[in-house]
Order: structure tokens, then sequence, then C-alpha cells
């Protein structure tokens, strides 16, 4: 299928992880499915305005692909989002959703809960700016300001602002006394106040994020919302993305095995040596390739043991996949 048959919409995604969902997990996902919607890490503002790393760049197989943004300065966020549309980006996606200390002193993330009016300066900003889609990640709730009015005097705010489209993490987050890795546990889940949300914004695009593990929970929860978002789950247990197209897309084209996942990653892993980088830059995303299946230990270990060697080379990865047996036909 050409890439450009895809169409770019928000009904599965893989949510956007910091140090997780680098470009060589996008890469590897894609691989695994056409039609899911990929996001990038959050990127700040500060790092793509002032930085001198290379933050935007990403392959071209990876589309659709959104960049989500850090940042609470419209100015500063309406260049990025302009440098993202030059560089053929999907989508913007503000992140209001993050809880860290680092965040929260930098005004950004899931304590501009509380400013709606400045995130739908931000938004505003951001559309004036360019022509692709602007949407929001936020979650149901800070701290005790967690009632459903709330999340209804913001979710009003952002989108007369132009924001059509939100993802709903859906659990509150503590901005002070929780890690970021507790505000993705501690604070129950409530996916009904997203379900209630779509019915009482039926034109509004929502999508729900938080403690999806399985393609049959997704299901359900697109009888009530438009898309569903996995984080953890899509990378933790990554085959579950071969099923997506298939099971929540209605394609018909056949699910890609396992083994041609790795056999397709060993010339990306090529490219990327050439480039000066390590194997285990790229392998550390497909340790959990195998879970649930015999060998999947002898697998993550041959990886987790040579792959950052200088001499690694691309063929780790066909001494890796030795540790796994014959594999059950429904495997
Ligand atoms: C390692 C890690 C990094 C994350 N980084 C981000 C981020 O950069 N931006 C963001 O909006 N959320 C981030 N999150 C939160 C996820 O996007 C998601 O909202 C959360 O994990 C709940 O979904 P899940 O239960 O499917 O994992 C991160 C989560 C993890 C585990």
């Amino acid at each position: 299928m050409l890439l450009s048959q895809v169409e770019h919409n928000c009904r599965f995604s893989v949510a956007p992880m910091l140090d997780w969902t680098d470009r060589h997990y996008r890469y590897f996902a894609r691989l695994m499915s056409r039609h899911t919607l990929l996001y990038t890490e959050m990127v700040t503002t500060g790092a793509i305005i002032h930085g001198k790393g290379d933050y935007l760049g990403y392959n071209e197989q990876e589309h659709p692909l959104a960049l989500q943004l850090g940042g609470s300065d419209p100015a500063d966020l309406a260049l990025c989002a302009k440098r993202a549309q030059e560089l053929g980006y999907d989508e913007i996606n503000l992140n209001v959703g993050c809880p860290s200390d680092r965040v929260q002193n930098g005004r950004f993330g899931a304590c501009l809960m509380a400013e709606p009016e400045l995130v739908a300066r931000c938004v505003a900003a951001m559309r004036e700016a360019v022509d692709l889609p602007v949407t929001v990640k936020t979650r149901i709730g800070i701290d005790d300001q967690d009632s459903y009015e709330f999340l209804t005097q913001f979710i009003d705010t952002v989108s007369a602002a132009g924001c059509d489209s939100f993802t709903i993490h859906a659990r509150k987050a503590w901005l002070s006394g929780l890690s970021p890795k507790e505000n993705r546990e501690i604070p129950p889940l409530d996916y009904e106040r997203a379900y209630q949300l779509k019915r009482d914004y039926p034109a509004l695009t929502l999508a729900l994020n938080g403690g999806i593990k399985t393609l049959q929970e997704c299901q359900t929860h697109l009888q009530h919302l438009d898309g569903v978002m996995v984080g953890r789950e899509a990378y933790q247990n990554p085959y579950l993305l071969a099923s997506v197209d298939t099971e929540l897309y209605g394609q018909t084209t056949p699910v890609v095995e396992r083994q041609a996942v790795v056999e397709a990653m060993v010339p990306y892993i090529e490219r990327h040596l050439a480039r000066g980088g390590r194997v285990n830059h790229v392998s550390r995303h497909m340790l959990g390739l195998f879970n649930g299946l015999p060998g999947a230990r002898g697998w993550r270990r041959t990886l987790s043991e040579k792959a950052h060697l200088a001499d690694a080379g691309p063929g780790l990865l066909l001494e890796a996949m030795a540790c796994i047996g014959e594999l059950p036909a429904d495997a």
C-alpha cells in the first residue's frame, strides 16, 4: 500500500512516550501496522528553538505521524508547529497531561489544565500558523480540581479556540507528591467520564487513553469514542500492533510475522550503524517482540547483553532470534 493511501485518523494510536517512542521505535512499530497513528515523544519548544540536536527528524515510513509539543508560549508553539508542518508532520499535539516537576517548572504539561485560557491561546496561535490538525492530550483533572464541570470548562474553552480533537487520559494527575510513574498508576481510571464527554460533545473527536491492554478492550471503547490510544502495552508487547489493521481498520492484508519484522529491521540497523549509531539504540525497543513465547528470555538476554557493544552488528538480531524455537501456527 502506498503511504499516501493511509488516512490520518485517531482510531488507534500509540501514545507519546518520552525515551520510548523515538524514531527507531516508530519505524519498528510501522512495520507491524500501516494504519496506527504514531506520536513522537514530547518535544519541548525550548529544545526545538534553542537546542542543538535533531529533535524533529523522522523516517518517511513513519506517517501518519503526530508531533507532540511541550510548551505554553503561544508564539513559540506557533513557530514550532510551523517548522513541523514544513517537515511534513501530519498533526500537532499539545501536552496537557505530563505531571513531572521539570515540566511544571516550565509551566506546561498537566498544570495547564488550570489555565484553559492560556491553552486556548496556544491552540489559536498554532492553528493560525499551520493547516495541520492541532490536537490536545489531557487528563480528566488535576489535584482537587477533578469534577466533570472542571473538565467540561477546559474542553469548552479550548475547543472554542479551534481544537476539535482531544485525547483523554482517563485519570487525573496529582501535581505534587507523586512521581510521573505513580501518576500513571495510582489515580483511578474513569472511562465513564470520557464516554460522558463524547455523549455531551458529539461533534468533537475524542480518543481514550489509559490502561488499555488488548484490542478487544479497544473494540469496546470504540463503541463509545472515536479513538483509542495505547501506551505502555504497545511498547512492552509491541506485537499487539500486528493485528491492529485487521481488527480495528477492517483490512484484509495478512498479519506480518514476527520473524519478518526482525528481518526488516536488519537493513534499518545497518543504515543506523553507517551513520555512527549503535545496535542497542534500535534493538532496545524490540525486547518485547517475542513476549510470551518459548525462547523470549533468550532473545531479550542476547540483545541486552550484546547490543551495546561497539562491535555489535545487525546480525545480532538473527543470532538472538535463534533462541526462539519453532513458533506455533497461531503465535
Ligand atoms: C515512559 C513513558 C513516557 C511518557 N512520556 C509521555 C510524553 O512524552 N507525553 C505524554 O503526553 N505522555 C507521556 N506518557 C504518558 C502516556 O502517553 C500515556 O498517557 C500513559 O502511559 C497512559 O497510557 P497507557 O496506560 O496505555 O500506558 C509517558 C508514559 C510512559 C510510560
